[in-house]
């Protein structure tokens, strides 16, 4: 939730719900520890609640998500066959991550997702844990719905062709719960969340550059966490106040959030864009830093997005190409095919919205180019239904001059519900 405004005019004070990716993987964590964890300061979204579902229809202890919560873990490989089909919703990473433990769980269980769900990737997670000896069934394409018939697995050493924090992530929890070393290396380091729970757990993890590896554990300990703000939530406000969308404030201080180097590309980009931007790490939350980020208004140039870059802002990537039309310059970026297989394709439908609004904008086959300029952007977009694009149209509309209508906002559900208020109070 975003704090009312401090008491001097020119700083807001902000605090943005719970980071996703540390919110699922906690749950998954607590539910796989032997004994009671507490998680503070999850994200009450939807994806996380697809999270929560799941893992009580598979016998764990997950109560109604609360701001302080208890979950009664199993232990490992102690989940129970599911009696219904697991609804991951709109959640990739439930599926993913899930594909990943019940892999390793002795009993079959299907898996299925809304339509944008539904439409996105599988066979990524399904060929290493195959290669483990987890049965995948689809019931057509590589997509959900399907059924995993899990069991006693091998150990494996994979090389993923995609940087992917959800596959590396169900290599090494079916790693986990089955009891067998596991070894990803993947093109260009992703989110290292589970790297980092898992280690602060107890358990043997080795992580350098885009090597990731785990030794067997008898059992996972239970916790305490206190989830940290999310640094792809702070991404709006802190775009907001960059391009100088704070009333009557000329800067932010976004309080509490993740710092962890894997998710502060969008920060670094906007940095070199000439934002002034800083950030400090005050405390450590299970092996994550986190701090504050502050940014006051500043004319932006254009920027240069290329592969290395992207896996560190990837969900940033439509905010990124919204805040470009305010820039000067051409912004670009590439080696962003992942952008295509989101909850929408965001390639195709950053660029459509962008000239819908009027700015100028073109597909690459792997990302996407900007240009610049200081019309007023005016018109109606479409959010497909995804959560991402409909934030980051909300805080371009917002932008002094635009005028922009989101045919979906409440879609923000998925990752950030209370997005339309706080932008609301940063605006008015
Ligand atoms: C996530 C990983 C990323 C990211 C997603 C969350 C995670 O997806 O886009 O929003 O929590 O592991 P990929 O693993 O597909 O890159």
């Amino acid at each position: 939730m975003i704090a009312e405004p401090e008491s001097q005019a020119s700083s807001r004070v902000v605090r943005v719900p719970g980071d996703k990716s540390i919110s699922h993987r906690s749950l998954i964590c607590a539910a796989l520890a032997s004994g009671r964890s507490r998680v503070r300061h999850i994200l009450r979204s939807a994806d996380v609640q697809s999270t929560a579902g799941v893992l009580r229809a598979l016998g764990a202890g997950v109560p109604t998500l609360g701001d302080d919560v208890r979950v009664d873990g199993c232990g490992l490989r102690r989940l129970v066959a599911p009696r219904v089909s697991l609804d991951c919703g709109n959640s990739g990473t439930t599926a993913r991550l899930m594909a990943g433990v019940l892999s390793a769980h002795p009993f079959a269980s299907r898996l299925e997702g809304d339509e944008s769900l539904s439409r996105r990737p599988m066979g990524r997670v399904a060929r290493p844990l195959e290669a483990m000896g987890a049965r995948f069934a689809f019931e057509g394409g590589q997509h959900l719905p399907l059924t995993i018939t899990g069991g006693d697995l091998q150990p494996l050493t994979w090389e993923s062709p995609t940087a992917s924090a959800q596959v590396k992530s169900a290599i090494l929890l079916a790693g986990l719960v089955s009891g067998v070393p596991v070894r990803v290396t993947e093109p260009v380091r992703s989110r290292d969340h589970t790297e980092r729970m898992l280690a602060a757990l107890g358990v043997e993890i080795r992580s350098c550059g885009g090597e990731a590896s785990l030794e067997p554990v008898g059992e996972l300990p239970p916790f305490q966490i206190d989830v940290p703000g999310d640094p792809s939530s702070a991404a709006f406000p802190a775009a907001l106040a960059a391009a100088g969308g704070i009333r009557g404030a000329g800067s932010i201080e976004l309080t509490d959030v993740a710092l962890n180097p894997t998710r502060l590309g969008f920060f670094r980009v906007l940095r070199g864009m000439g934002a002034d931007i800083t950030w400090e790490v005050e405390r450590e939350e299970c092996g994550e830093p986190v701090g504050t980020i502050h940014v006051t208004a500043a004319s932006l140039s254009a920027a240069t997005v290329s592969e290395e870059l992207v896996p560190a802002m990837i969900d940033e990537l439509p905010m990124l190409a919204c805040l470009a039309t305010r820039a000067n310059g051409e912004t670009v970026i590439t080696g962003a095919s992942e952008l295509r297989v989101k909850e929408s394709d965001r390639i195709a439908a950053v660029v459509a919205n962008l000239r819908a609004i009027g700015a100028e904008a073109d597909e690459l086959p792997d990302g996407l180019r900007v240009r610049g300029g200081e019309m007023p952007l005016r018109g109606r977009v479409r959010a497909q239904g995804d959560h991402r694009l409909a934030m980051a149209f909300g805080v371009l509309g917002a932008l002094p001059g635009n005028a922009i209508e989101v045919d979906d906002p409440t879609c923000v559900a998925v990752s950030y519900p209370a997005f339309w208020a706080d932008l609301e109070r940063l605006t008015t």
